[in-house]
């Protein structure tokens, strides 16, 4: 049951693994945990990067309530009602949570040591050059992976000024970098392109998610934490747009099956692409972090994870089928509000909310093949009494 569980599927029956318990324990600077996490990605890293780019009369629709009404208690820029699976993963670590980059800029702040995020909600892998040349148009953001880690090299001469002093500060440092595609292949569909025109881009997007790795890796990095997509098959805003009267087209949870194996597609890419770089860097560790897997058994089984209102309508939403509405969306009217997140596995449409998060977060953290436990235990994620996330 475990091992077909962890998300984190770094496989241990590979050489990989082998190579990164050495790492791990000949690791000179052992001191128990991770101290620093550097986030890239979109809304699914965002802490929130896009609310202090966007101008102040023209905010995005997520810098208004409800979102952040669970934890925060106020809209942080966050995509959900509370943390991201970034910053459950900092909280595991004992680490403040993941600032934003863009905010952190604006307010001259330059002590990066503890890390810092670069992900922006909208955010796609590849140019937005690539995409207007064929007609297709992003209308959240421009700063693509690109983008952002040109950011991290603005910045790394705080952290470090040479190749061996990069090394050693990154030793204990965990980059997150990802999930990407989402908005590439979202606003490829909304501009009509076809299916075997948006298939055709999923290997130059994991080329663009690999090279990223590569510069990361030549720049010091050494563990890096690659996540996959989401089931897009799934999200109410999605299932919204390509609803069909053709019911052969869903999946007995109600998900698109077309959707779902297209984004299976990028993610068995990427992991080819993973297991490349893989060869290239043996000193490195680079983990898949399978969310579509820890996303599954929320929608096979929502009441048995809590989820009572089922897992493919949206919470915060204005009706239809599944709450979700394109031109009214989430954050949009001060009307709309979501009494209970928790019950909902679906925050907006596009993202999860706080409680799916966390499951699928406590997965990666609690499962058999946790993001390296730099030797001595961390600060431990609360474990609910009922510890039965394991499928
Ligand atoms: C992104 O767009 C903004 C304004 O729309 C522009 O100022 C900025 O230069 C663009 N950035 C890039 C990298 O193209
Ligand atoms: C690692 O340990 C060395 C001393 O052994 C120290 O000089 C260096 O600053 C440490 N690096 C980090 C990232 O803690
Ligand atoms: C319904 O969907 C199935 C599976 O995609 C397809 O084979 C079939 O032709 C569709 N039927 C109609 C009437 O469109
Ligand atoms: C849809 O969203 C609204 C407003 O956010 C919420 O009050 C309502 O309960 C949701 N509807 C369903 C069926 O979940």
């Amino acid at each position: 049951m475990a091992s077909s569980s962890s998300w984190l599927s770094l496989s241990l029956v590979n050489s990989y693994a082998y190579a990164f318990l050495i790492l791990l324990t000949s690791s000179k600077n052992a001191t128990g945990c991770y101290t620093s996490i550097f986030g890239f990605g979109d809304s699914l890293t965002d802490t929130g990067n896009l609310v202090k780019i966007d101008p102040p009369d023209d905010p995005p629709h997520e810098a208004f309530p409800p979102y952040g009404e669970t934890f925060f208690h106020v809209p942080t820029g966050r995509s959900s009602d509370g943390r991201l699976i970034i910053d459950f993963i900092a909280e595991y670590y004992g680490l403040p949570l993941v600032p934003p980059y863009v905010e952190w800029k604006n307010e001259k702040r330059t002590n990066f040591r503890k890390g810092v995020n670069f992900a922006v909600i909208g955010a796609p892998t590849l140019d937005l050059a690539f995409y207007e040349e064929r007609g297709i148009y992003d209308p959240i953001t421009n700063e693509s992976l690109k983008v952002q880690l040109a950011w991290f090299k603005e910045i790394l001469p705080s952290l470090c000024n040479s190749p061996s002093s990069c090394s050693e500060f990154f030793q204990s440092s965990l980059f997150l970098l990802g999930p990407f595609g989402g908005n590439d292949y979202c606003h490829s569909f909304y501009s009509k392109a076809n299916i075997d025109e948006v298939q055709s881009f999923v290997p130059i997007v994991v080329e663009a998610i690999g090279s990223a790795i590569n510069e990361l890796i030549d720049l010091g990095a050494v563990t890096l934490v690659v996540p996959g997509m989401l089931p897009l098959g799934c999200l109410a805003a999605y299932l919204t747009y390509f609803e069909t009267s053709n019911e052969t087209e869903y999946d007995s949870m109600g998900c698109l099956i077309w959707l779902n194996q297209f984004t299976e597609h990028h993610n068995e890419l990427l992991q080819r692409e993973i297991n490349e770089i893989r060869e290239l860097h043996p000193h490195a560790t680079i983990i898949y972090a399978d969310y579509y897997k820890a996303a599954m058994p929320l929608y096979h089984s929502p009441q048995k994870y809590g989820f009572m209102r089922g897992a493919i309508v949206a919470c915060c939403g204005t009706g239809g089928l599944y709450n979700f509405t394109i031109s009214i969306v989430c954050g949009s009217r001060p009307s709309l509000g979501c009494d209970n997140p928790s019950l909902y596995v679906d925050w907006d449409g596009y993202h999860l909310t706080e409680a799916a998060y966390s499951l699928m977060s406590k997965s990666l953290l609690d499962g058999p093949y946790t993001i390296p436990q730099i030797n001595s235990p961390c600060v431990s994620l609360p474990v609910p009494a009922d510890s039965s996330f394991d499928w």
